[in-house]
Parts: structure tokens; sequence; C-alpha cells
């Protein structure tokens, strides 16, 4: 069963109307590529579901099955959930609310689900099943695809270590290195803007006993070399530091960071007779498929990659382990030695060729990816800084564009997302148990709790079109002048007072 061509031909057909998104942004870049950009363009048009005027095949879903996709389940009016997705199509013309959280999750491509189809009907055989064909061809289609996940980081294809996604590649990488070394080397170093498992993971190697540096960042969100330098000790086993923020976007400077553990971190090492250099670990899960990467050009010793990222299926990721010089570690879960022993478990061969396919594309079309990602990115931030005033960029502004960060300043982001229920977003407050705490990523670049509740994420990727981004910017222009038009804050701000300057009683 094939669906990518039928959706394609189908996307085509609907084109002749409605005008291709992704046509005008690859126009003001030089791809040289452009017939194959144009097939994508009209594929990328059929996945672009909060656009139904642009869909090719509209489908007009009764209101009590739409919020529970397709579910016959009548939709709960306590339900906040579905009251959402429920209440998208009359807040606008959109039958699904626009989605403008990439870095949350990606929409599967429909040419990786083409791929990972035969693996869900007749060819079901055990990839580890040695002694028949069934086995056979699971076996060599998840080589085909760790193939492909190699070559989208310049690694070999042994060293890619499938696992459930980044979250346990993160903690296999920390936790197997730390432990690996024991007591001979009980110092790791991080960043206070990692991801969550990777901080969490290093809580846990602290409650265990071991030394945990978490490095500051500057105001951009970047680190200093000097620092990393600087807590470097004799002792140090694993260095872990991310690639891509993904709440900021930030591109932390991975080749200067590998090149100073295999000079001063080797040697520190050394002169305490304690041998090879600090493992370098990278989080890679945001940054592989979007920018060029290279294990061998940065470094790296090791790395975590996620498939949902990247347009492939959610439930799987991998771990780049380098062979050579080979890293030690020791596994978090033990059975019967699949994954070079790294990774016990019978292996998900729809997944991992879902997930082979998805990079394969991610390597293919980087360049296609990035130009129109950033020319959308432009035209959203272009317009909203001309049209809002007081709004602070967030994070570098070389970072990855497609997660561009901005705080709308004297209004709560919480505010902002709730009056903007026909868009998918993610604000820089996080639920805890029972309040909204400002983002650590936020606050970590200095910026205060009222600047970090007023923020957005805006995630910009492959099937986001132009259409979306204009009626997003018109959108939050509205809303923003409309909620300070009601802010006592925003009028105190506008008569000239210092907000800082008050003493708020209660
Ligand atoms: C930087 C980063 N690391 C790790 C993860 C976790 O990835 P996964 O969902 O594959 O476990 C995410 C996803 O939110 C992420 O953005």
């Amino acid at each position: 069963m094939s669906l990518a061509p039928r959706f394609a031909r189908l996307a085509a057909a609907a084109r002749v109307g409605g005008g291709a998104a992704g046509s005008s942004s690859s126009s003001s870049v030089s791809v040289s590529r452009a017939a194959t950009a144009a097939s994508v363009a009209a594929r990328r048009n059929y996945t672009s579901p909060s656009q139904p005027a642009k869909m090719a095949t509209p489908v007009d879903v009764a209101m009590e099955t739409k919020a529970g996709r397709g579910s016959t389940q009548k939709v709960m009016n306590n339900d906040i959930i579905s009251e959402v997705l429920h209440q998208a199509p009359r807040a606008s013309t959109a039958q699904r609310p626009i989605y403008l959280d990439a870095q949350s999750t990606t929409p599967m491509d429909p040419r990786v689900l083409d791929a990972m189809m035969p693996f869900m009907t007749n060819q079901y055989g055990n990839p580890h099943s040695r002694t028949h064909a069934y086995g056979w061809e699971s076996e060599s289609a998840v080589e085909k695809a760790r193939e492909h996940i190699a070559q989208l980081i310049g690694a070999d294809p042994k060293e890619i270590i499938f696992t459930s996604g980044a979250t346990e590649s993160n903690n296999m990488s920390l936790k197997g290195v730390a432990h690996f070394y024991g007591q001979k080397k009980r110092h790791v170093i991080t960043t206070q803007t990692e991801h969550k498992c990777v901080l969490d993971s290093a809580r846990k190697l602290q409650d265990e006993g071991f030394d945990v540096t978490y490095l500051p960042v500057q105001p951009n969100g970047l680190v200093k070399l000097e620092d990393v330098e600087a807590a470097l000790r004799p002792d140090t086993s694993v260095v872990s530091i991310m690639a891509v923020n993904n709440e900021i976007g930030v591109i932390q400077p991975l080749a200067q960071i590998g090149e100073l553990l295999k000079t001063k971190g080797a040697a520190l090492a050394k002169e305490a007779g304690l041998g090879g250099k600090p493992m370098f670990h990278t989080d890679a899960a945001q940054a592989a498929g979007k920018i060029a990467i290279d294990v061998n050009k940065m470094g790296v010793d090791l790395m975590s990659l996620s498939s949902h990222k990247i347009y492939g299926p959610k439930g799987i990721g991998a771990c780049y382990v380098r062979r050579r010089p080979r890293v030690r570690l020791e596994p978090i879960i033990n059975g019967g030695g699949q994954e070079r022993g790294l990774r016990s478990g019978t292996l998900a061969p729809q997944l991992v060729v879902g997930f082979g396919e998805a990079a394969r594309l991610a390597h293919q079309e980087r360049e296609y990816d990035y130009a129109h990602v950033s020319a959308l990115a432009a035209r959203l931030r272009n317009r909203l800084l001309a049209e809002i005033e007081c709004v602070l960029v967030n994070g570098d502004p070389e970072g990855y564009p497609g997660c561009t960060n901005l705080s709308f300043q004297y209004i709560e982001g919480e505010s902002l997302l709730m009056a903007l229920k026909d868009i998918c977003l993610s604000s820089g407050s996080a639920c805890t148990s029972a309040s909204l705490e400002p983002s650590y990523v936020l606050r970590a670049l200095g910026l205060d709790d009222e600047n970090a509740h007023s923020s957005l994420r805006f995630g910009i990727g492959r099937f986001t079109t132009e259409e979306e981004v204009d009626y997003v910017c018109e959108k939050i222009i509205k809303v923003v002048h409309k909620l300070r038009e009601l802010s006592p804050l925003w009028e105190m701000v506008q008569e000239g007072i210092d907000l800082k300057t008050i003493q708020w009683s209660g």
C-alpha cells in the first residue's frame, strides 16, 4: 500500500487553485533541487491539516467525533482538551488548530508511513530470528534504517544503538558512563539549560554520590568555553552539553567543546594517572536533521536522537556510541544482548524503519527544510516585532530559526495562549503540581519571572505554511493589543512609570 504518491497527486490537483505553500520561501533561497522541492511542496500541502481550504481532501468530520480524533465518543463539556479542539473550528476557518509546536513533536511525514506499512502487516518477522526468511527480511530493513541514521550524523552504522527515544539515550549516556567508571571518575559536567531528562539523570547520579557541575549560560543561552574548561577535573567522566536547545533554539559550540575535551580534558586525566579523556555526550534531539551534524568533526562520543522530532514515529530513538576509541558504558537495560549488549530487547522493525526513513528524508532535504523554516521564521519575527512594541527575542539570534522564543512584555503567556485557542504553541511557564513556574531555561538566561511568564515559543516545521504564519501573526497582534488595553500594568508603562519601582502590597 503506497500512500505518498496518492497524496502527492491529490495535493498537486489542489494546488492548481490554492497556491503552493513552501514555494515562495524556496524562491528566496538558493536550493538547487528545484524539481524535488516542487514535488515536496505538493506533498507538504496535503499535510497542513489546519488549512482545510488548501487541503486536497477536505473531510467534514462531525463535531462530536472531531475532538476525539475520529473516536465516536461524545465531547465532554468539562474536558478542556476536547473543548479547545471543539471550539477551534468556530474561532477560525480551520478544522484543527494551527500547529506551531514543532519542538514538542512533529507530524509524521506520509512517506515515513509508507515505509512503515509493510512492517505493520505481512512483514512481521522478529529481526533477531536468524533461522528463517521472515527474520532475515526484518533484519535487513533494520540494518538499512541504521545506515540512514548513521549517515545523518556522519557515523558508522555499527555505532547506532536503537532506544525508545532521546530520554532513554540521555539516561543511558550519563548513567552508563558514570556507572562504568564508578569510584575512579566521580565527576559529571552539564549545563543548567539541558532537557529535564538530562538534569534528572544528573540529579540521580548526585543522589548516588557523584559530583555534578551545572554550568551557567550567558544571556544569549550559550555556554562559555572558559567555563567548560574551568569546570574540567581529572576525574570528569562525562560532559553532557546539548546541541540545540528545545526552548530557545540556541546552538552550542560543540566542535570547540569536543576539542577542549581532547586537549585539556585528556591532559588533566593523564597527569592524574586516570587515563582517557572525558566522554563527550550531546543531546541532539532538536538538532539532527535540522542543522549539519558530524560526530567526528565535533569530537562527540555519545549522541541522543529522537525519531518524532524529525517527522518519524514516536517511541523510537537512538544513541550514537563511538567505537574507536571505544566508549565504555554500563547498559541500563539488560537481557538478550541485542544492540551490542547496550540495549537488550526485541527491536520494533516498523518503528526502526520509520525512523530510518525519517532520517533519510531529513538528510536528503535538510537544506530545503532549513530554508523553508528560516524564511517562515523571519516572516513571523519581522512582522511581530514591527507591529507590536515591547517584544523581547529570547536566545541567541543565530540559533535554529525553527525555534523562535519571544516575550510579549506586560502580558501573561498563559492568558495569551487562552486567547489563541486555535493556535498550538508553548509558553515559558511550566505546570508544576499546583502552580505555574517560569521556565528554568529562560531564568538561566537572566530573564525575570514576568518576562519568562510572558514568553511564547513558535515551533515552525517542514509542513508549516506561509498562510498559517500570516494567520498567527494577525491573531497575535490583535490579541496582544487587546490584552494590553485591558491591562493596568500596560497603562502604567504608557504613563512612563517604571514597574520595578512599585511596592506591591499583599
Ligand atoms: C532536547 C530534548 N531532549 C530530549 C527530549 C526527549 O525526547 P523523547 O521524546 O524522544 O524521549 C526532547 C523532547 O522533548 C528534547 O527536546
